[in-house]
């Protein structure tokens, strides 16, 4: 029988209320589909970080180098500093796993209602793509001079032409293989610097890939569009930090950030991947029950189509999206009344 190693970090906030219904959703397709899928999990996170002074130990990353994919819940939790909980853990492992993709998928679903009328199911969808390790979330030359008459904070945005070129080449492969268009998010109208450099290296590839429609927005006026007509997306590629806010703003429109997952590639299977949904650890409704599973059980199925699992990936999202059409079942974000236990069971009960 194959067998798959998953490294499986809960992290904290809901991070482990909506790991528990991914995981149980991925056993059950997995022994239907005749696989096994092992769970390593790593209890890295603000808790260890209080009791330890360490988000992770300090091989971490040798811990998890070797396993087939991570599916990770969230990272930060007031009281740890959002930048040392996630420069302790989440960015190194993008980072150090050349996890240069941050593949997000926006679609709306049948049954889940989206504050946007231009939202509707079977109309939208599409997918950013985001740059992973660099851009404007470059760990170089960051500083905050405090304390003088010159108070200040500085941060530089370096975008490699290594580091750019990898994700175009990725988004624009996706492209052509939906049949479909791109669209690059810029900001070259002479004020970040750094833009116009982007814009050159996306006409390059675009030249080599002459079967995709491809434009360019203003990442201002791309928001505006995405809000006002969802329908004409097919591939956004962007940034690091426009892919970031882009993606929360998109999966707003497709009716909320708690349904949104993600998939931290790297292409070249190196390393191994990472799963996570969107959102992060939602101090305010974390320990009652309230979390929407549905994010990280798209990552799940994400995570089971990278491994290769493609149909019993397909047969989860499948039960998830069966049970949001029927419409009576939805966790409070969507406007219902179930717990994220209850919306799990149902998802179970529809599969094998
Ligand atoms: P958040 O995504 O945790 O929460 C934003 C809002 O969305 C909150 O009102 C929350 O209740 C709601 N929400 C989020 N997920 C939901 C779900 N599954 N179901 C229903 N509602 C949901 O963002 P934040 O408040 O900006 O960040 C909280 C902490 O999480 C911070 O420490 C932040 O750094 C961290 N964070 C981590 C990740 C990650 O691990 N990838 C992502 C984003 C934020
Ligand atoms: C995300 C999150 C992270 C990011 C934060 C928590 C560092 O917002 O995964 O989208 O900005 O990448
Ligand atoms: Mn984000």
């Amino acid at each position: 029988m194959k067998r798959y190693r998953i490294a499986e970090i809960p992290g904290d906030g809901i991070g482990a209320e909506v790991l528990a219904p991914a995981t149980a959703a991925v056993d059950r397709v997995a022994r239907h589909h005749g696989f096994a899928v092992e769970y390593d999990e790593f209890d890295w996170s603000c808790e260890r970080y209080a009791h330890t002074g360490a988000m992770m130990p300090e091989d971490g990353l040798d811990r998890i180098r070797h396993h087939d994919a991570i599916l990770l819940g969230a990272v930060g939790w007031p009281g740890v500093p959002d930048h040392v909980s996630l420069w302790g853990l989440l960015i190194p492992i993008r980072r150090e796993f050349h996890q240069y993709v941050n593949l997000r998928p926006i679609t709306v679903l049948e049954g889940v209602p989206s504050p946007v009328t231009a939202a509707r199911p079977g109309e939208v969808d599409f997918v950013v793509v985001r740059e992973n390790n660099e851009g404007e979330y470059s760990a170089d030359g960051g500083r905050y001079d405090r304390g003088t008459a010159d108070e200040r904070a500085v941060q530089e945005s370096v975008f490699t032409r290594t580091g750019v070129e990898r994700v175009l080449s990725y988004a624009f492969d996706l492209a052509e293989r939906r049949g479909g268009r791109l669209t690059s998010a810029t900001k070259s109208n002479g004020i970040v610097h750094t833009m116009p450099f982007w814009d050159e290296l996306v006409a390059e590839r675009a030249a080599s890939h002459s079967g995709v429609a491809w434009d360019q927005e203003h990442i201002d006026a791309l928001a505006a569009k995405v809000v006002l007509d969802p329908a004409r997306f097919d591939v956004i590629v962007g940034s690091n930090l426009f892919g970031d806010i882009l993606s929360d703003l998109a999966a707003a429109v497709a009716g909320g950030i708690g349904i949104a997952p993600s998939a931290n590639l790297n292409p070249e299977r190196e390393y191994p991947s990472m799963f996570e949904p969107v959102h992060g650890s939602a101090p305010d409704i974390a320990g009652k029950g309230l979390a929407n599973p549905l994010g990280a059980l798209w990552s799940a199925s994400m995570m089971l189509d990278h491994l290769g699992e493609a149909e019993a990936g397909g047969q989860l999202l499948a039960a998830a999206r069966e049970v949001l059409a029927e419409g009576t079942v939805r966790t409070g974000d969507l406007g219902g009344s179930a717990s994220t236990d209850e919306f799990a069971a149902e998802v179970l009960r529809r599969l094998p």
